[in-house]
C-alpha cells in the first residue's frame, strides 16, 4: 500500500460533508492489487486536514499502523487546540497566555467545560456549585488508613479517586445529563481535598477540612499547609502562582491521560473510575511524572559545572538518560506554558525572599546549553511545562512526591470536559484499536509427550 503523494490523489468537489466544509478526498491505492479507495479528507477549524480512514478496512481490507498515535486523530473535539510548530495553546480559542494573565482557574474551568467564558452571574454560580462539593464522605477517611504512610501520593490518588464511585452512586449514571454535571463538579471540587489528605496522611498531621469562603487555590493551600494549632495566613502571591499552575495544566488536547480517560469512558464506565484511570496514566515520568523527575534530575546534576556532562549523556544513544522537562510529542517549539512559568518562577522566589536558588541557576544553565546544542536544536527539543513547575512548587513548600498530584488536580478539569464531550458525541464508539499481528500463525496443540 502506498499513501505517499505520487500514489495518493487529492481531489476537491463542492459537495458538503456535515460540519467539515466542502468535501475533499484522498485516494489510497494498493500497488500490489491496483485496487483503490477514495477516503474523505476532513478539515477542522484549525490544524492539518485529517484523512477519514473509517472505510479503509471495509473497502480495501487493510488497517492502518500508527503505534503511539503519532499521526492519528482519535476523536473530534472543540475544547483545546495546540499548534506544536508555533508553540501555541488555545482553550476554546483563547490563547493560554491571555488566560494566564487575565483569568483565574475557576473561570478557565468553566470555559473548558461550557465552551464560553462565564458572565459574572454564571461565574458566581459555578464557584458555588464547586464549593458545595469540596468535602468528602467521612467514611472515605478510613481508606487512607489502609495505605502505608510512605505510599506515593499518586498511588493514594489512584485508589481514593477510584473509590469515589463506591460513595456517590447518585452521580454514576452516565446517561443522565444532570448526574454527569454533578459528577463533574464533585470531581473538580474533591480532588484538592483528597490530594491534601494524601499529603497530610504522609506527614502524620490531621486532615484539614475545606473552607468554602476561600478561592479554589487558596483553599488547597490551606488544606495542605494549615495545622489546627496555628492560624494559617494565605500569601496572595503564592495563591496566585498556584492558581496559575492550575490554569496552565488544565487541559492539553488528546494527551496520554486524557486519551486514557476517553478510552475508559468509551465502554460506559462511570466518571470516577475513568478519572482514576487518567491519574494512573498521568503518573508516568514521560507524562505528568516529569515534573518530579525534573527536580530529581537537577539534584542529581547538583552543580552548574556538571551540566555539559549530563547534556552529553542525554545525547548518547547507549545511555537511557534523557533531559527531563525537555521535548514534547506535539511542541516542536518552546512550550507556551513553560514561557509563562519561567516568569512566574522569579516572582515566587522574590516573594519568598529566595535570593539564590542554586537549582534555578542550574535549570537556567541547562536550558541555555540545551537550546544551543545542535542535537536539541535539530530534534526541536525545547523546555516543556514541567521544566519550571518543580522549582516553583519546591519553593512553595511542596514535597516532590506531590508535584504530579498537583498536575492531576488541574487536569481533572480537562479530563472531565473531554469525557463529557465524548459522552455527548453521537458518533462516539467504544475505543477498540486493531493491531499488526506478528506472532505465530495457526498451529495445533501437541500433547506434552510429543513436544521438544
Ligand atoms: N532528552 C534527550 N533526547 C530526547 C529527549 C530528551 N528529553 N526527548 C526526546 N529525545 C530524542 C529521542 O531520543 C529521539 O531521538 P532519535 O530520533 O534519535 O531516536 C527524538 O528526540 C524523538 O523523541 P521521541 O521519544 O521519539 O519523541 P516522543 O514524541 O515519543 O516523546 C517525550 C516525547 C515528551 C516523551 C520525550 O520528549 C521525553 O521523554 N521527554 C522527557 C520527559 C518529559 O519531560 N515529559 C513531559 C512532557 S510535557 C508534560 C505533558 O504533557 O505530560
Amino acid at each position: 500500500m502506498d499513501t505517499k503523494t505520487p500514489a495518493a490523489k487529492v481531489k476537491s468537489s463542492t459537495s458538503k460533508d456535515g460540519n467539515h466544509g466542502a468535501r475533499e478526498s484522498c485516494t489510497v491505492t494498493d500497488n500490489a492489487t491496483g485496487q483503490s479507495v477514495e477516503l474523505p479528507l476532513l478539515s477542522g477549524t484549525l490544524g492539518p486536514k485529517v484523512v477519514d480512514i473509517r472505510r479503509l478496512y471495509a473497502d480495501l481490507g487493510h488497517f492502518t499502523f500508527d503505534p503511539g498515535y503519532t499521526a492519528t486523530g482519535s476523536c473530534e473535539s472543540k475544547i483545546t487546540y495546540i499548534d506544536g510548530d508555533k508553540g501555541e495553546l488555545f482553550y476554546r480559542g483563547y490563547p493560554i497566555e491571555e488566560l494566564a494573565e487575565h483569568s483565574d482557574f475557576m473561570e478557565a474551568a468553566y470555559l473548558l467545560l461550557n465552551g464560553e467564558l462565564p458572565t459574572a452571574g454564571q461565574k458566581k454560580k459555578f464557584e458555588r456549585d464547586i464549593t458545595m462539593h469540596t468535602m468528602v464522605h467521612e467514611q472515605l477517611i478510613a481508606f487512607f488508613r489502609g495505605f502505608r504512610r510512605d505510599a506515593h501520593p499518586m498511588a493514594v490518588m489512584c485508589g481514593v479517586v477510584g473509590a469515589l464511585s463506591a460513595f456517590y452512586h447518585d452521580s454514576t449514571d452516565i446517561n443522565d445529563p444532570q448526574q454527569r454535571v454533578i459528577a463533574s463538579h464533585r470531581l473538580i471540587a474533591k480532588m484538592p481535598t483528597i490530594a491534601a489528605m494524601a499529603y497530610k496522611y504522609s506527614v502524620g498531621q490531621p486532615f484539614v477540612y475545606p473552607r468554602n469562603d476561600l478561592k479554589y487555590a487558596e483553599n488547597f493551600l490551606h488544606m495542605m499547609f494549615a495545622v489546627p494549632a496555628e492560624e494559617y495566613k494565605i500569601n496572595p502571591v503564592l495563591a496566585r502562582a498556584m492558581d496559575l499552575i492550575f490554569i496552565l495544566h488544565a487541559d492539553h488536547e488528546q494527551n496520554a491521560s486524557t486519551s486514557t480517560v476517553r478510552l475508559a469512558g468509551s465502554s460506559g464506565a462511570n466518571p470516577f473510575a475513568c478519572i482514576a484511570a487518567g491519574i494512573a496514566s498521568l503518573w508516568g515520568p514521560s507524562h505528568g511524572g516529569a515534573n518530579e523527575a525534573v527536580l530529581k534530575m537537577l539534584m542529581q546534576i547538583g552543580d552548574k559545572s556538571r551540566v555539559p556532562e549530563f547534556v552529553e549523556r542525554a545525547k548518547d544513544k547507549n545511555d537511557n538518560f534523557r533531559l527531563m522537562g525537555f521535548g514534547h510529542r506535539v511542541y516542536k517549539n518552546y512550550d507556551p506554558r513553560a514561557a509563562v512559568l519561567r516568569k512566574s518562577c522569579h516572582a515566587v522566589l522574590d516573594e519568598l525572599g529566595v535570593r539564590d536558588e542554586p537549582l534555578l541557576d542550574l535549570a537556567m544553565e541547562l536550558e541555555r546549553i540545551a537550546l544551543h546544542d545542535p542535537y536539541f536544536v535539530e530534534k526541536k527539543l525545547y523546555p516543556n511545562v514541567d521544566f519550571y513547575s518543580g522549582i516553583i512548587l519546591r519553593a512553595m513548600g511542596f514535597p516532590m512526591s506531590m508535584f504530579t498530584v498537583l498536575f492531576a488536580i488541574a487536569r481533572t478539569v480537562g479530563w472531565v470536559a473531554q469525557w463529557n464531550e465524548m459522552i455527548e458525541d453521537p458518533n462516539a464508539k467504544i475505543g477498540r484499536p486493531r493491531q499488526l499481528y506478528t506472532g505465530k500463525a495457526l498451529r495445533h496443540y501437541l500433547p506434552v509427550t510429543k513436544r521438544g
